[in-house]
């Protein structure tokens, strides 16, 4: 059915019409033309499509618009609103992606640990990033730039 949804995304409120069962990852690739965010596995297990909502991280190809309505939404988009995101320095500094496919939803996970407990040590976060699968082998590259960005903003 039909109907119409408010989300802010990146601090931008949004109204959209739409199915009530559209992922909410199709409502930000194909309605806002927010690309950031990635279409990996389509079904909750791969990690790539993984943005934050009121402040914990979620897969967007398994969230229906209606359970996204009148939440707030951060994607790899918003990291960098007013310039680029000292975490995503360090990720640009380590070279910490191969292709980059999964390093949106990675970002933006360790980014919604980090601002719930910027007291984390690189192995907590590590532990609980075994939901963002990454394909090329880059997850000691990624590891390292969050070690970095620890050091710099504790
Ligand atoms: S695309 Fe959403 S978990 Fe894989
Ligand atoms: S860098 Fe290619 S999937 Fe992670």
């Amino acid at each position: 059915m039909t109907n119409k949804y408010k989300i802010n995304v990146n601090g931008q409120p949004h109204e959209i019409e739409s199915d009530e069962d559209t992922p909410l990852l199709y409502i930000l690739r194909n309605d806002l033309k927010l690309k950031g965010t990635k279409f990996g596995c389509g079904d909750g297990i791969c990690g790539a499509c993984t943005v934050i909502m009121d402040g914990l991280p979620i897969f967007s190809c398994d969230t229906p618009i209606w359970s996204a309505d009148g939440k707030n939404i951060e994607t790899i988009e918003g990291l960098s609103v007013n310039g680029i995101h000292p975490l995503q320095e360090e990720m640009i500094d380590e070279q910490a992606g191969q292709c980059g496919y999964c390093l949106s939803g990675i970002t933006m996970r360790i980014k919604a640990l980090l601002d719930k407990n910027p007291n984390q040590t690189v192995d907590e976060v590590a532990e609980q990033l075994d939901r963002n699968l990454c394909r090329c082998g880059s997850q000691s590259r990624i590891l390292k730039a969050v070690e970095n960005y620890i050091e710099k903003v504790s």
